[in-house]
């Protein structure tokens, strides 16, 4: 069964958000692998308050860091080791959507890059990027940097408000995917993020 990747172009763009409605949608399973920062609520417990999920459907995190910031950082200071053996999808009954943290290049410790460590999975990526200015620079380089890679891409998801420039630009410069837009929601709930999915994405586009 065919899990996602999700990552971004950054951090603070709506990958927790996007796969809220992943999660729900697609009726997968919810995993963070390394959750840094733990004031106010884990990006696991965002997904669930957005989709009123049950617990079976979040998988525990592998480690979760106090401070947030980038997780190489953060451990040292938490004076965690981050081992990345330990750092492997988990078996699950459903598939799963898989919350990277941050952009790609994050370093998950001081020699390994998380862009590494999804290589290392071989499951395909979905691509957050936002829709506003900026975004066709962020977006072609992260799809660079996975081509670089061999990296499968599934597919960009753009969150924001309409940019249909932008999008088209991304679109005929790369040639990847484009999955769908997930509007600005002025009010996030689970119900709304089913409407947004209906309306903009297509489910067997994620078969
Ligand atoms: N589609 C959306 N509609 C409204 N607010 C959003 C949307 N996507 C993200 N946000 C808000 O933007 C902020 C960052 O989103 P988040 O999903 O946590 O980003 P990331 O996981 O990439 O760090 C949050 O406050 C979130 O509620
Ligand atoms: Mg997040």
């Amino acid at each position: 069964m065919q899990s996602f990747i999700i990552t971004g172009t950054d951090t603070g763009i709506g990958k927790t958000v996007a796969s809220a409605m992943l999660t729900q949608a697609l009726g997968t399973n919810y995993w963070k692998p390394v959750q840094s920062g733990i004031e106010g609520m884990v990006d696991a417990r965002v997904v669930q308050k957005l989709t009123a999920l049950p617990d079976d459907r979040f998988l525990p995190e592998s480690y979760v860091l106090s401070e947030p910031l980038s997780p190489h950082r953060a451990a040292e200071l938490d004076r965690v080791e981050i081992d990345m053996n330990r750092l492997i999808p988990p078996a699950s009954e459903r598939r799963l959507i898989i919350e990277g943290a941050g952009g790609l290049m994050v370093p998950i410790t001081r020699n390994n890059l998380q862009i590494n460590m999804f290589k290392s999975w071989d499951i395909p990526l979905i691509l957050c990027a936002r829709t506003g200015l900026g975004t066709i620079n962020h977006t072609l380089l992260s799809i660079e940097a996975l081509w670089n890679r061999q990296m499968k891409i599934h597919g960009l998801l753009f969150i924001g408000e309409e940019n249909r420039d932008n999008i088209k630009t991304i679109a005929e410069y790369s040639g990847v995917k484009v999955l769908g837009r997930l509007p600005l929601l002025v009010e996030l709930n689970a119900a709304n993020l089913q409407q947004a999915f209906s309306e903009n994405f297509k489910a067997e586009d994620f078969a």
